[in-house]
C-alpha cells in the first residue's frame, strides 16, 4: 500500500516467485508512471516469462474501488504510508477485509508517544516529514482491537531523531519511533494465555536456516522447542508459517496468564496488552 515508485513491489516480486502475484497501490500517478517502467526489466532479471506485478492507481482507504476482493490477499505490506492517510481506521479496515483468514499485515510506519496537537496536524512541513500524521501507538492498538485484532506484534523499532531545528521547535514535545509490526487475521485473545503449548521451528523458511524471529521477543532457533502462549501458537499454526513450525498442545487445559513480556519496554510505545 502506497507503493510509490515500486521498489518494495519488485523485492516482493522476487520473494513470491513467478507463480505469486504482487499488487502495488498508490494514489500518485507520477509515482506509478516510474514504477511501471521497470516491470519488464525485473521480470527479465528474475527469469519470469512475464511480470507478476500490477500497479493500481487509487486510494488505500478504498481498495474495493480497485476491485480487490474480500479474503483475497495473503500479505499486506506497507512502508511509511498509513501515517499519511486522513482516515487510518478505514485503511486498516480495508486491510482486514482483503486479507485471507490467516493473512498478515506486515508494515513499518512512524508512531508517536502521544496524540499530535490539532494545530500541527495540517502543517505542511510536518506532513511532508511523515510526522504530523504519525499514529499514536495506543490509538493504533485500539483501532486494531476494534477491527478484531487484539494482539499486534512489534518486530523491530528504533527512535527517530529530529535533526531539523525548525521541525524540532514545532513538535519537539513528541517522541517518534519507526516501528515494524505484524498483525494477523486470526481469532486471538486480548491477553496471552497459557495452555502449556510448545512451538518448534523447522528451519525451513528461505534464508532463515538457523532461526526465525516472529517478533522482538520470539526468537525461534531451529529445532529448539519454545514454550508459547495460545495467541503465538495460533499465529504460527493458522498463518503462512504453519508449514514451518511444529506446534504441540491443545487448548484443553488452561494454566492462567502467560508469564512473559517484550524485552524493550521503550517509553510509552510498549506493546501493552498485546505482549506475551
Ligand atoms: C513516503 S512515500 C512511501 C513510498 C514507498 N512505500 C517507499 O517506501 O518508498 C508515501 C507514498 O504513499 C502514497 N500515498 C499516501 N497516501 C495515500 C493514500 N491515501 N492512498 C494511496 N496512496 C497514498 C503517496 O503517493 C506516496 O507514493
Amino acid at each position: 500500500l502506497g507503493c510509490g515508485t515500486g521498489r518494495d513491489c519488485y523485492l516482493l516480486s522476487r520473494l513470491v516467485g513467478e507463480s505469486g502475484k504482487v499488487i502495488g497501490v498508490d494514489m500518485t500517478e507520477a509515482q506509478l508512471v516510474v514504477a511501471r517502467q521497470h516491470c519488464d526489466w525485473h521480470a527479465q532479471q528474475y527469469g519470469y516469462a512475464q511480470s507478476n506485478v500490477t500497479f493500481l492507481e487509487g486510494q488505500i482507504e478504498d481498495l474495493q474501488a480497485l476491485g480487490i476482493a474480500d479474503n483475497s490477499i495473503d500479505v499486506v505490506v506497507s512502508n511509511c504510508v498509513i501515517n499519511l492517510s486522513p482516515d487510518k481506521k478505514r485503511v486498516l479496515a480495508e486491510i482486514f477485509r482483503v486479507l485471507k483468514p490467516g493473512g498478515e499485515l506486515y508494515f513499518s510506519d512512524v508512531y508517536s508517544d502521544r496524540r499530535i496537537p490539532a494545530a500541527l496536524k495540517t502543517d505542511p512541513v510536518l506532513l511532508g516529514e511523515c510526522l504530523a500524521g504519525a499514529l499514536y501507538w495506543e490509538d493504533f492498538r485500539r483501532t486494531l482491537l476494534d477491527l478484531g485484532c487484539p494482539d499486534v506484534r512489534v518486530v523491530k523499532e528504533s527512535p527517530i531523531t529530529l535533526d531539523d531545528e525548525e521541525v524540532a521547535e514545532k513538535i519537539g514535545m513528541v517522541n517518534f519511533r519507526s516501528v515494524t509490526v505484524r498483525a494477523f487475521k486470526v481469532a486471538l485473545e486480548d491477553r496471552c494465555e497459557d495452555y502449556g503449548q510448545v512451538a518448534c521451528y523447522k528451519g525451513s523458511i528461505l534464508n532463515h536456516p538457523h532461526a526465525f524471529d516472529l517478533d522482538d521477543h520470539h526468537h525461534f532457533e531451529t529445532g529448539r522447542p519454545l514454550r508459547v502462549c495460545g495467541n503465538t501458537a495460533d499465529m504460527l499454526s493458522a498463518s503462512r508459517y504453519a508449514g514451518h513450525f511444529d506446534v504441540w498442545g491443545e487448548k484443553t487445559v488452561h494454566f492462567g496468564l502467560f508469564d512473559c513480556a517484550p524485552p524493550n519496554k521503550s517509553l510509552s510505545l510498549e506493546s501493552g496488552a498485546s505482549c506475551c
